[in-house]
């Protein structure tokens, strides 16, 4: 019998790389997993997530983002996507990516680029999210993956995760406990697109179950 093609994911990240290191171990610990990494993207050659990536042996690559601050300049932009395309990427999950990705990358890969914020949008998009949540004094937040739109954190919502906010947080306590969510959603967000158990219909985004 011949083995099930792998969905084959991209992450573009720009720090640590634990929601990175969570997608690969979720992976690689199970062999009938149905997607594998198959490309790591950092726009900040010095990177934890790259270093995260070479030492599983997995692809990894440092790419200049180019003239702007906050965005991907067009020569940067068609870099990407050529890398991407050439390491034929089914899924590009982005993971602590500091940028905001824009037309023509999103063209590349119609609602097939996601995200992984650490709030229960559409509360407190943008960064720093669990410390606007915290300031803001809410009582539970938690982390949300989405499709990427044009807009920043705004595309439609496939799967949330409730962490309560505790009276003695601090900003790095309940990031340290959004995170330890993260871990768990992004994962298994990623094997359900693999497994083609999400459906779209405008906003709404439903899954059917595994
Ligand atoms: C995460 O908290 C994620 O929600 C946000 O950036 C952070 C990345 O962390 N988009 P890491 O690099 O995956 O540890």
């Amino acid at each position: 019998m011949t083995e099930k093609r792998k969905y084959r994911v991209g992450v573009l990240g720009s720090g640590k790389g634990s929601n990175f290191v969570a997608l690969a171990d979720a992976a690689a610990a199970d062999p009938a997993a149905p997607y594998e990494i198959v490309l790591v993207l950092s726009d900040v050659a010095e990177a934890g997530i790259l270093a995260q990536a070479r030492s599983r042996g997995l692809a990894a690559q440092y790419l200049s983002p180019g003239a702007y601050r906050t965005k991907l300049d067009p020569p940067a932009e068609a870099a990407y996507v050529a890398a991407l395309q050439q390491a034929r990427v089914d899924l590009v999950a982005l993971a602590g990516f500091m940028r905001i990705l824009k037309g023509d990358f999103l063209c590349a890969y119609p609602a097939r680029v996601i995200n992984i914020h650490p709030s229960l949008l559409p509360a407190f998009p943008g960064l720093e999210a669990w410390r606007q949540a915290l300031e803001h004094g809410v009582k539970a937040t938690g982390c949300t993956v989405h499709f990427v739109d044009p807009g920043v954190d705004t595309g439609p919502i496939i799967g949330q995760k409730v962490v309560p906010v505790l009276d003695e947080d601090t900003p790095g306590t309940l990031h340290e406990r959004i995170q330890v969510a993260e871990h768990e959603l992004y994962p298994a967000v990623v094997r359900a697109l693999a497994e083609d158990r999400i459906a779209v219909q405008g906003r709404r985004a439903t899954w059917r179950r595994g």
